[in-house]
């Protein structure tokens, strides 16, 4: 298992779309050990594919606590098929805006189709945290983040500040903290 690298907001590879996963293999397999293994070092409960640059439709999740056995998910071409009538606010972060937090308001049950590793149509039907994360990572997968759920002037705000941060970055190539 590897740990890969994260992207960063504001990369543009975040707004991408992905693509349907069309063939299960050994590659792919290894992918999904990769992205658990990158999601529990960051540490996250949720890692879409595209965080890690590959623009596939998958996504992985494990929402067991510190010290719980791990309990690992993986979700090849997630489609939501019904989400339920109440909602949920959680306040969500993401391993591509790291270090920010904000309140999101979603639909408190969904119901969704996938495919699990075995190439098996599977369905869930998620309340609480789970539904809130799949929505989270499914919305990775259509290019959408969880700012885009919140006020404009906050989302603003933050991309400022991560664009700021990243030239900051481009400008001292040479330097380096241990
Ligand atoms: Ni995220």
């Amino acid at each position: 298992m590897t740990i890969r690298p994260l992207i960063i907001l504001p990369d543009p590879m975040l707004r991408q779309v992905s693509k349907p996963i069309e063939r299960i293999d050994a590659d792919l397999r290894k992918l999904s050990d990769d992205m658990l293994a990158t999601m529990y070092d960051a540490p996250g409960i949720g890692l879409a594919a595209i965080q890690i640059g590959i623009p596939i439709r998958m996504l992985v999740i494990d929402l067991a606590k510190e010290g719980e056995t791990p309990d690992p998910h993986v979700f090849l071409n997630p489609d939501i098929l019904a989400r339920g009538d109440g909602v949920n606010v959680h306040e969500e972060g993401c391993l591509s805006i790291p270090e920010y937090y904000a309140e999101v308001e979603r639909p408190a049950t969904v119901t969704a189709s996938y495919l699990d590793l075995d190439g098996k149509q599977r369905q869930i039907t998620a309340d609480g945290l789970m539904a809130t994360c799949l929505q989270h990572e499914i919305d990775h997968l259509n290019g959408v983040l969880f700012i885009d759920h919140i006020s404009k002037l906050k989302r603003d705000m933050v991309v400022r500040r991560f664009k700021k941060a990243a030239r900051e970055k481009d400008k001292a190539p040479g330097r380096m903290a241990g």
